[in-house]
Order: structure tokens, then C-alpha cells, then sequence
């Protein structure tokens, strides 16, 4: 067996600024907040939870509604790092949420970033020539033709601004991030597959200096 040590995390003792990635955006696309519905009970969810493996479309309604529940920010305030420390569904060490979500919608080519903060997707020049062999990849693990994808991008030098030996945080930022996003289209009556592949080696090709890197996806759709 070999374990990868990623080693014990802890907060530095100084203080490190970071510059966030600049993405080479395109169009703007807005996203209706999610017109309030009955979900299922909380309890109903969690007993209740499965993986989807068929999906159909789902309409800007419903992902705009999963994504104001389990992606987008609640209260966002500056740090000495640089980048905003935010509150989510999602629970990220240091409040620092360094996962990206970029989305891959049906029947269009384009790769989209969700902006947690303003809850809209904006599109990533150029990422759709880098993807599109992750797009076959996902295929050989699972047919989802009308699903969305979401492809779970880090970008570590947020987390490793703050904490030495900082990786597993964000493996298991990517984790909790994931269960969310599980438990929420289950109670939004949607279908969610995790996929086991991380994205890698193209999702690290979205930037030129290694300051991304996939660190999983899944997909969204409704159930058939
Ligand atoms: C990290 C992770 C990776 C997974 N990868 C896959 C996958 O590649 N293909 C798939 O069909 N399901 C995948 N799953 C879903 C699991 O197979 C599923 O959770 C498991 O069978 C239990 O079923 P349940 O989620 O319905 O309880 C993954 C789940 C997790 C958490």
C-alpha cells in the first residue's frame, strides 16, 4: 500500500499576501436566485440520500437554486491574505473556500466559473480546448450527455497562505464541498453523481504557473 503523507497541518507564523488567479473571463451569465420551493426535510434528506447515475436537462431555475444553496456566499470579509474569508453552506478550513466550480452545461461548448459572491456564472475564455478530453474522460466513467458538469478546481495558494503542510485541507475542503452539493440537489429532487477522477492533468492546464489544480467533479441533472 502506498499512503501519501500530506503532513500535519498548521497555521503559519506570518502572514503571506496571495494573488489570486486571474481568469481570462468572457460573457456574463446571470442566474435566477431560485424561486423558494418545499424541499424535502432535513432528516427526510439524510436518510434518504442516493447517488443519480441518469440525468436529464435541468433548466436555469434548478441550477440556480442548487447553487444558492450549497455554493454561494453568505457574509464575505476581507483577510490579511488578500482574498475575502466567507461563509457557505460548505464548511472550509480557515473560511477560505479555495474551490472553484466550473460548470460544463449541455449543448453548449463553453466552460462557466461560478461567482460565489454575486451568484453568477462567468465564462472561462479558452477552457473549452483545454477540457475537452476531460470531457471524454468523464464520459468512459459515466454517460451524462444531459448532465451538468462540475468540474472541482483548487487553488492551493489560498489555503497554503495561511497553513504549512496545508494539502489535505484542501483535499478535504473538496469533500465537504461535495457532500453539500450531494445533500442539496437530493433535497432539490436532483440527480448528483460524484465522479472518482479529479480533473487531472487538465484541469491544472487552466492556468500557466500550477496555481490550479482538479481536485474532483461531479454530475447534475434531473433524475430520470
Ligand atoms: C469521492 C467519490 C467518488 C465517487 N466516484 C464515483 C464514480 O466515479 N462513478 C460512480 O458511478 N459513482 C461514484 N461515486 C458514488 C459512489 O459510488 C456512491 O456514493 C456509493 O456507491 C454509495 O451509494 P450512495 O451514494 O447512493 O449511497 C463516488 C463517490 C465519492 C464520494
Amino acid at each position: 500500500m502506498t499512503w501519501i503523507d500530506l503532513g500535519n497541518p498548521a497555521p503559519k507564523d506570518t502572514i503571506e499576501p496571495y494573488e489570486l488567479v486571474r481568469w481570462p473571463t468572457g460573457q456574463i451569465k446571470r442566474l435566477p436566485s431560485g424561486s423558494a420551493q418545499h424541499d424535502h426535510a432535513f432528516e427526510q434528506v439524510i436518510i434518504s440520500r442516493r447517488t443519480g447515475r441518469e440525468f436529464r436537462k435541468i433548466d436555469d431555475e434548478q441550477l440556480g437554486r442548487l447553487l444558492r444553496q450549497a455554493c454561494s456566499s453568505r457574509e464575505a470579509w476581507p483577510s490579511d491574505h488578500s482574498f475575502d474569508l466567507e461563509h457557505r453552506a460548505a464548511p472550509s478550513a480557515g473560511a477560505i473556500h479555495p474551490i472553484h466550480l466550473l460548470l460544463h452545461l449541455p449543448d453548449d461548448p463553453r466552460w462557466w466559473l461560478y461567482q460565489p459572491q454575486g451568484h453568477y456564472l462567468v465564462e472561462i475564455c479558452g477552457a473549452a480546448a483545454r477540457l475537452d478530453v476531460l470531457l471524454l474522460k468523464c464520459a468512459e466513467v459515466l454517460e451524462g450527455n444531459n448532465a451538468v458538469h462540475i468540474l472541482f478546481v483548487a487553488e492551493p495558494g489560498k489555503t497554503l497562505a495561511k497553513y504549512q503542510d496545508g494539502c489535505s485541507l484542501i483535499w478535504r475542503d473538496a469533500g465537504a464541498l461535495l457532500a453539500v452539493i450531494a445533500l442539496t440537489a437530493h433535497a432539490q429532487g436532483l440527480s448528483f453523481c460524484p465522479l472518482g477522477i479529479t480533473g487531472e492533468p487538465w484541469a491544472s492546464t487552466l492556468a500557466d504557473q500550477g496555481q490550479l489544480v482538479g481536485v474532483g467533479l461531479g454530475l447534475l441533472g434531473a433524475p430520470r
